[in-house]
């Protein structure tokens, strides 16, 4: 078995308390690796000045993997009140570390698995006829992680070259008399090899974990340029896959029916922001923030981490209470990546037992409002969730 070399980025709050214990599991699972810390966050925008320092970029291009806590992040204006007053006024402009990793190595692919472990109290149920349903979930969502909505191209009050341009299309004739300074425009680009890259991908993973259809949920009816290339080019990559069926849903319709029958679908594909919706709307399904894990994948570079972001209201405490479990999820799908899916599986089905046992669980599963108190009242912390999957294993 080849040795890896992991950089772990903890970041800020809650992010340097999970990390930890993914590595923890990692280690008493068997899987052979080096760590190596990367510096990123908060506490480098006020230092340095930058959020995502050179050094930690160079450490992922040297390595390939990294395992990410999460960050905090702000708004302009209060990013640069916290600067340290020797960098203020010098220009610097704070840029979300996490985002900036997708654009610098180009991690354009992003995997959401969301599926349910029986037992969770937290999992969608229904009325069935004979009483109270709890499907199986077992969805996972491909969304294309740096164009679309999110590439950033936008203005309010267009420069005139812009304006101009965009005039020559006949629907901008509702506008023309809108003042520029009223006018905010974020544009929906999408290139076709993206799109080929995210659908492959969708596929691809479908046919190695045995899942019977891959849903393209986008807006083709109306977004007709952009929703129209993802779903032209689903078709013809499909044609590909004898064995799995391509189905198509539209975005809104889809979030109303994975509300009835979540566990119809299995691989489902998107464009950025339709992705990113899907699969908050699915992680809602089988337990939220504290088991939403996610991947993001490039040519050369990986980085994996919890959906969750730094939760400062819960940095602090000690012992610490929030759920591990989102990082350990992510740290099972660098697993998948390098392809160690045996050890993945079996820290996935030890995650099942303790969730299933329902004797340790997060305040978050209990439905507890965060806090010291939490643990008086019956939730474990941070650290016994982890021991208790790893007595599992
Ligand atoms: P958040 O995800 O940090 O926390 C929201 C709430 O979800 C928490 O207050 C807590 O109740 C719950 N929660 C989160 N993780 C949990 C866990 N592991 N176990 C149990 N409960 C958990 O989102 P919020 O409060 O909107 O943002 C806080 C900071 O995190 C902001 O600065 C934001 O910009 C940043 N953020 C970073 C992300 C990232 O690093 N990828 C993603 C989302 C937010
Ligand atoms: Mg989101």
């Amino acid at each position: 078995m080849s040795k890896h070399t992991v950089v772990t980025m903890p970041g800020d709050g809650i992010g340097k308390v999970v990390l930890p214990e993914a590595v923890r599991v990692l280690e008493a699972a068997g899987f052979q690796a080096d760590y190596v810390h990367g510096d990123i966050g908060w506490e480098f925008w006020q230092r340095e000045g930058n959020a995502l320092p050179d050094r930690t970029i160079s450490l992922l291009r040297q390595h390939k993997l990294g395992l990410f806590g999460a960050i905090t992040s702000k708004p302009k204006k209060a990013a640069e009140a916290e600067l340290s007053p020797a960098l203020q006024g010098k220009g610097h402009v704070y840029y979300s570390p996490i985002v900036t990793m997708r654009q610098l190595f180009d991690l354009d692919i992003c995997i959401r698995p969301c599926p349910s472990f029986p037992g969770n109290p937290l999992n969608f149920v229904r009325r069935g006829k004979d009483g109270i349903e709890e499907p199986k979930i077992n969805a996972v969502i491909f969304r294309q992680n740096t164009q679309g909505l999110y590439s950033g191209v936008e203005w309010t009050n267009p420069p005139k070259l812009v304006r101009d341009a965009i005039e020559t299309h006949r629907q901008m004739k509702n506008y023309a008399a809108v003042d520029g300074r009223d006018l905010a425009i974020s544009c929906r680009i999408l290139t076709r090899p993206a799109c080929q890259r995210i659908i492959r991908a969708a596929f691809e993973y479908a046919k190695k974990f045995g899942y019977k259809s891959v849903t393209i949920c986008e807006k083709p009816n109306v977004i007709r340029e952009t929703s129209g290339m993802m779903e032209d080019e689903a078709k013809r990559i499909a044609a590909e896959y004898k064995d799995i069926a391509l189905r198509s849903t539209n975005i809104d319709a889809q979030m109303m029916w994975l509300t009835k029958n979540p566990e119809d679908y299995g691989v489902l594909v998107a464009s950025n922001m339709f992705g990113d919706i899907l699969s908050d709307g699915f992680a809602g399904l089988v337990g939220g923030l504290g088991f939403a894990a996610s991947a993001n994948i490039g040519r050369e570079v990986a980085v994996f981490e919890p959906t969750h972001g730094s939760a400062p209201k819960y940095a602090e405490l000690k012992p610490s209470i929030v759920n591990p479990i989102a990082m350990i999820l992510a740290a099972c799908m660098m697993l998948d990546h390098v392809g160690q899916t045996a050890t993945a599986g079996r820290i996935r089905e030890a995650i099942g037992k303790v969730v299933a046992e329902g004797k340790v669980r997060s305040y978050d599963m209990m439905r507890l409002s965060g806090g010291p108190a939490a643990i008086g009242q019956g939730a474990a912390s941070t650290e016994q969730i982890t021991d208790a999957i790893l007595g599992k294993l």
